[in-house]
């Protein structure tokens, strides 16, 4: 039984008494929303306040992005040290990181090893770009995103399927207003698990939490998380709106729940 998932990755938006309003709206109803685990990731300057705000609650904190050395001369990064004492999980490898600040999948995989070790809970971003999708190339790109970013990563030890979240989001679909289908989107989801099984096991690609991300609403969720193999969203645009992100969750809980009785 794989527990329903959603973040809320609130990239380069809010200041931090912005940040701390949209908690306010939205916090009783989430934490209230049970059978989904439910992930705020907002910018790294608001997570110190918006940590104490969550305390005594369900909802979980995620930085967006960090650096994979422990500590030492990198200005302006942040580290798995200083994100441990604030938050559970990291987005790693989103597409904006890796289209706007050069980030490829060497760095990525080193992120998520210094994650782990650091006790911190991946969520990994794969998706294709709008030409590689036209062109045929969806299983290839997210094949290779994901074989690169756990390189060398064992399973054993860490259990690996609690700590990773995969988020497959698909670049065409991201901030455009053009999500994928739902049909399509379980099925490259499909895929991403029969890839997880072959670099570790069926057992581990069972267990192990996939989403899917891209132009998701109260709207749309529905179609995706009405498929089996897709356990939850990460959300963008929609997060930042308290009644969105609320009736995403309990949309979510409620149709996983439906399915599990
Ligand atoms: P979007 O962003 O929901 O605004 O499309 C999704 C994401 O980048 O995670």
């Amino acid at each position: 039984m794989r527990l329903p998932f959603v973040a809320g990755n609130w990239k380069m938006n809010t200041t931090v008494s912005e940040a701390e309003q949209l908690v306010v709206e939205m916090i009783e109803r989430l934490d209230r929303t049970e059978g989904v685990e439910k992930v705020l990731c907002p910018p790294f300057v608001s997570l110190v306040p918006i940590s104490m705000m969550l305390q005594g609650s369900s909802i979980k904190l995620g930085a967006q992005n960090m650096y994979f050395e422990a500590a030492g001369a990198y200005t302006g990064e942040i580290s798995p040290l200083m994100l441990r004492e604030l938050c559970e999980f990291v987005i790693l490898g989103h597409s904006e990181r890796r289209a706007y600040f050069n980030e490829t999948d060497e760095m990525v995989n080193k992120k998520v090893r210094a994650a782990l070790k650091n006790e911190l809970k991946p969520i990994l971003c794969i998706g294709e770009r709008l030409a590689e999708n036209e062109s045929g190339k969806t299983e290839e790109v997210v094949s290779r995103q994901l074989r690169k970013a756990l390189e060398g990563i064992e399973t054993g030890a860490l259990n690996i399927a609690k700590k990773l979240v995969i988020a497959y989001e698909p670049v065409w679909a991201i901030g455009t207003g053009k999500a994928a289908s739902g049909k399509q989107a379980a099925a490259t989801i499909h895929f991403v698990r029969d890839v997880l099984a072959q670099i570790w096991n069926d057992g581990i690609a069972q267990d192990l939490r996939v989403l899917y991300g891209g132009s998701v609403t109260s709207a749309n969720i529905a179609e995706f998380v009405s498929y089996p193999e897709i356990d939850g969203a990460l959300v963008g645009g929609a997060s930042l709106k308290a009644d969105e992100f609320v009736s995403i969750a309990r949309q979510t809980a409620e149709i996983k729940g439906k399915k599990s009785s």
